[in-house]
């Protein structure tokens, strides 16, 4: 029988998701609290973040594991560029670093790319699956905060490779027919899930050291009150092709 990697991973850091959805950077996004200043810091390290993850993915696109996953046409660097010349104009290179949180995350990559690399599939599936998931609506809330002309600074959030919602949910479920088609063993699954609920802290990590920003933006009191709302964690609901994701995996 083979593993449902793709039930396991979200029902293992489902937990890990709601603390994520409930940082204080990521309650403050919802609520439309983000301006340009921090968007393109969290945008300069989402691009080392990717940089990282794709230079990896591809080096080792011939892994028998590695490889089933990988994935060009959702690769996210080259549309983290366009948005970073948006934002912080055509010299953009120059005026980025990561964040100490963001090259711990960085160098986690890159480690286990090297050591352990079957673990690389953690970091695809979080970042990738979340981008398709959660991140649609991120686009329309930070269109609409920042006021942004059409086509501009967003593009991270635009996947090319699929015209509709349809399609992209589509994906998402080849996404998870190729990880529960993985030639690996139970241990090698559960080190990969392990890693993925690593991967959701090194993300918090990231939008963590961002936070300093959002409080020099909305008041004490309004933050307070922010920060004592919990929001119910997105994928601790059952999945709505639950029974399908479990037959495909049979
Ligand atoms: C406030 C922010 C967020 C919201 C509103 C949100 C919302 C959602 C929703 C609704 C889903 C379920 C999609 C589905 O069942 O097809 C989902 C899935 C997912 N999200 Fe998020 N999300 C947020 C933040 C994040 C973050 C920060 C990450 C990681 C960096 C992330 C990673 C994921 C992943 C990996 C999945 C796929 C779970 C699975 O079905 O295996 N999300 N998200």
């Amino acid at each position: 029988m083979s593993i449902n990697l793709a039930t396991k991973l979200r029902e293992e850091t489902a937990k890990a998701h709601t603390n994520a959805e409930n940082s204080t950077f990521m309650k403050c996004f919802l609520k439309g609290i983000v301006n340009e200043e921090i968007f393109r810091k969290f945008t300069a390290n989402l691009y080392f973040i990717y940089s990282a993850l794709e230079e990896e993915l591809q080096r080792h696109s011939n892994h028998p594991v590695v490889g089933k996953i990988y994935f060009p046409e959702i690769n996210r660097k080259e549309n983290l560029e366009k948005d970073l010349e948006y934002y912080y104009g055509e010299n953009w290179k120059e005026q980025i670093a990561p964040t100490p949180e963001c090259q711990t995350f960085v160098d986690r990559i890159h480690e286990v790319a090297a050591s352990e690399t079957p673990l690389l599939v953690a970091h695809a599936y979080v970042r990738y699956l979340g981008d398709l998931s959660g991140g649609q609506g991120l686009k329309t809330i930070a269109k609409s905060a920042m006021n942004l002309p059409e086509g501009k600074g967003t593009n991270f959030y635009q996947f090319d490779a699929f015209n509709s919602f349809e399609e992209i949910q589509a994906f998402k479920g080849k996404y998870r027919q190729a990880l529960n088609s993985l030639p690996i063993d139970e241990a090698t699954a559960q080190k990969i899930t392990d890693e993925a609920v690593r991967v959701f802290d090194l993300n918090r990590n990231v939008m963590h050291g961002l936070e300093g920003f959002i409080t020099s933006i909305v008041d004490p009191s309004v933050l307070a009150e922010i920060n004592s709302q919990v929001i119910p964690g997105s994928t601790e609901r059952p999945h709505p092709h639950a029974a399908r994701m479990v037959a495909a995996a049979e």
